[in-house]
């Protein structure tokens, strides 16, 4: 399956490019903000100090006279370490300071308002403060201009920390915002983590309707995951139910022909009609073996998705299982020699005696008359190992792992009944315990080797 990439991670990309926008956004804010507070401050003091120079002026003898008060200057001085300019002017002439301060353009209309300009003097930028006055000088008023400037260092550094500050504060917002964005993200992820954590803890044969609390927005998923576990459960349902009729259909009838052909094979004289009952009744033995070992597939599969776990003695378990093929073994005078151990596992009786059952009835059915079948059950390393070793014919030359697949039969099977899903139901059974089997050509002798490893309780 090929992921398109994870939603947590687009969720918390998301968030974070928002909260990296929002960051710039108000560092540029603030830092604008600052810039401007701190002009404002000094043009106040600029105006302040331009009014103060301003009111002192006075005529005296028809002439403009003014005083620089020391309170003008150090006003400015506070706020920082900028230079100070001044210039007064009555019109054409300059009265007092730097003749070559720049006049700030379009001044004459405005009188008694400060006006603000920015310049540049001395190679530096500088704020400038204008006012201008009418002074009654002999008869007529006079406009005089009162300029006072000021470098705009100050104004600068002020702004900068202001916006260092800000560029700090932003970051650390937004550090903050993209963790919280990881948590966020996985929160509102919690839900469909959570359901998915519920479906795959249950037994795969578990479709029972997910009956869990969910967001509103995770209904639809709910309503079509159950729809779909509804469906599923059916099939299988009716796939199961097939199975078991079929075979019971089969079997039923099989054997009915099978009793009725062995009557007559008792009462036929000719040898030819006798080899062909007999070849009748083989094949209907064939046939009912299949569909057997067909319901006992279909029995293992429906078990093994919902295993019963009861305590269980495999040796006990053993003894049963070959005593019940003790019947099927002295008709080939072959001996079953149980070496067994107590062993305890937790698992389905019925599964485990269909299993051991299948493992003995091939090493019977693959071995030549008057041979022993050992059976050894012991127990290492939490691990408890059924060995059935025979004399018989060995796996044949086709690789072995393939046996185990279904209706696969081995290479060595010339003349003997079987469907090739009884060690297909072995290894299902062992699965679903936790368990394996493992199979192998035993060494230095003729014969198999069928081990059933199952996890001991
Ligand atoms: N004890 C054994 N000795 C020899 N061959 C075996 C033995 N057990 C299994 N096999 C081989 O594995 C194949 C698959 O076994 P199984 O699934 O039980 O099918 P079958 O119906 O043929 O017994 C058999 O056809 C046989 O070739
Ligand atoms: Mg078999």
């Amino acid at each position: 399956m090929t992921g398109t990439g994870s939603i947590g991670r687009r969720l918390t990309f998301l968030l974070a490019g928002v909260a990296a926008l929002l960051s710039v956004l108000s560092w540029w804010m603030v830092t604008g903000l600052a810039r401007q507070a701190a002009e404002r401050t000094q043009d106040n003091v600029l105006a302040a100090s331009v009014t103060t120079i301003a009111e002192t002026l006075r005529s005296e003898q028809g002439e403009v006279r003014l005083e620089l008060p020391y309170s003008a200057f150090s006003m400015l001085g506070a706020i920082s370490q900028d230079r100070v300019f001044y210039r007064v002017t009555d019109g054409t002439r300059v009265l007092t300071g730097y003749a070559d301060l720049p006049v700030p353009t379009e001044l004459e209309a405005v009188v008694g308002q400060v006006v603000f300009d920015t310049g540049e003097y001395s190679g530096e930028e500088v704020r400038m403060a204008t006012v201008t006055r009418l002074v009654l000088a002999g008869t007529q008023p006079v406009p005089v201009t009162v300029t006072v400037a000021q470098t705009r260092g100050g104004v600068a550094s002020i702004s900068a920390e202001l916006s260092q500050l800000a560029a700090l504060l932003s970051v650390a917002f937004f550090l903050v915002a993209v963790t919280l964005s990881g948590f966020a993200a996985r929160a509102s992820l919690r839900p469909l983590n959570e359901i998915a954590a519920a479906v795959s803890r249950r037994g795969p044969s578990d479709l029972r309707p997910l009956r869990r609390a969910a967001p509103t927005e995770l209904a639809p998923l709910m309503s079509s995951l159950n729809r779909l576990m509804d469906r599923l459960g059916q099939s299988i349902r009716s796939a199961e139910d097939f199975i078991a009729e079929a075979a019971h259909r089969i079997r039923t009838p099989l054997a009915t022909v099978r009793a009725q052909a062995e009557i007559a094979l008792r009462s036929a004289k000719d040898e030819d009609q006798k080899q062909r009952l007999r070849q009748m009744i083989r094949a209907v033995d064939e046939s009912s073996r299949s569909a057997g070992q067909l319901l006992d597939h279909a029995t293992v599969i429906y078990r093994a998705d919902d295993l019963a776990r009861s305590p269980i003695n495999l040796s006990d378990l053993v003894r049963q299982t070959a005593a019940a093929l003790e019947p099927t073994a002295s008709m080939k005078d072959i001996h079953l020699k149980i070496d067994a151990v107590p062993a305890h596992v937790e698992g389905d009786p019925v599964l485990l005696d269909n299993a051991l059952r299948n493992i003995l009835d091939n090493a019977i059915k693959y071995s030549p008359p008057e041979t022993d079948v050992r059976i050894s059950v012991t127990e290492q390393d939490k691990e408890i190992r059924i060995t059935v070793t025979d004399q018989g014919s060995g796996l044949g030359d086709g690789p072995v792992d393939v046996l185990t697949h279904r209706f696969q039969r081995g290479t060595n099977t010339q003349g003997i009944v079987g469907s090739g899903l009884g060690l297909t139901i072995v290894k299902d059974v062992l699965t679903a315990h936790g368990g394996r089997l493992e199979l192998e050509q035993r060494k230095g002798a003729a014969g198999t080797c069928a081990t059933l490893v199952l996890p001991s309780s």
